[in-house]
């Protein structure tokens, strides 16, 4: 949550698009300050359960299903930079899964083709990605990254982050 914080003021960024809701505990806490926030669950009652917690949260919005699907539609109302929290993946539990565990491969390629060039993408666990699961490998997501052109990408913390190259 501070990583994600820190990087909204930053960039001084008023917009955060999470995917993967999960029991809301990152959404809640970037709301409180007061930014435009969408996040995306799979799992209809996860989805239901974050309804309920933020029914009075006027600046938060939630959409059930799976991000591959929704997020290029949403991709298509947003022309202002974005910080993108790319979290949503099957983590065991309570936890849902679409065909594939992980959406990122879908996420990454709507949000390069995205004509707006100064979002910050933020993909956590990156130990994930060992070409297990429906995981990329780290290094072959690196280089399509790189390839792209656009953002400079390093891993922290166990977090991707991409950062625009031009203001
Ligand atoms: C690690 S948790 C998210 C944690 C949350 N972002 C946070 O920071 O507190 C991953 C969530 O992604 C959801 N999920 C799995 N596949 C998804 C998909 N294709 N689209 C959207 N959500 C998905 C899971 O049901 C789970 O709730």
């Amino acid at each position: 949550m501070l990583v994600v914080e820190s990087y909204l003021k930053k960039f001084r960024l008023d917009y955060f698009l999470e995917t993967g809701t999960y029991l809301g505990e990152t959404l809640g806490y970037i709301a409180r300050r007061g930014l435009q926030c969408i996040s995306i669950e799979l799992s209809p009652e996860l989805c239901r359960q974050a309804q309920i917690r933020f029914k009075h949260c006027k600046n938060i919005k939630l959409f059930q299903g799976d991000s591959s699907q929704i997020l290029p539609g949403l991709l298509g109302q947003i022309n202002k930079p974005v910080l993108f929290w790319l979290d949503g993946h099957y983590s065991g539990g309570i936890t849902a899964t679409a065909e594939t565990h992980t959406p990122i491969n879908a996420e990454l390629k709507a949000i390069l083709g995205h004509p707006v060039k100064q979002h910050v993408i933020l993909i956590d666990d990156a130990h994930c990605f060992d070409g297990t699961n429906d995981y990329p490998y780290l290094d072959d997501l690196l280089r399509l990254i790189r390839e792209d052109g656009c953002y400079s990408v390093e891993v922290s913390m166990d977090i991707i982050r991409l950062t625009p190259k031009k203001g």
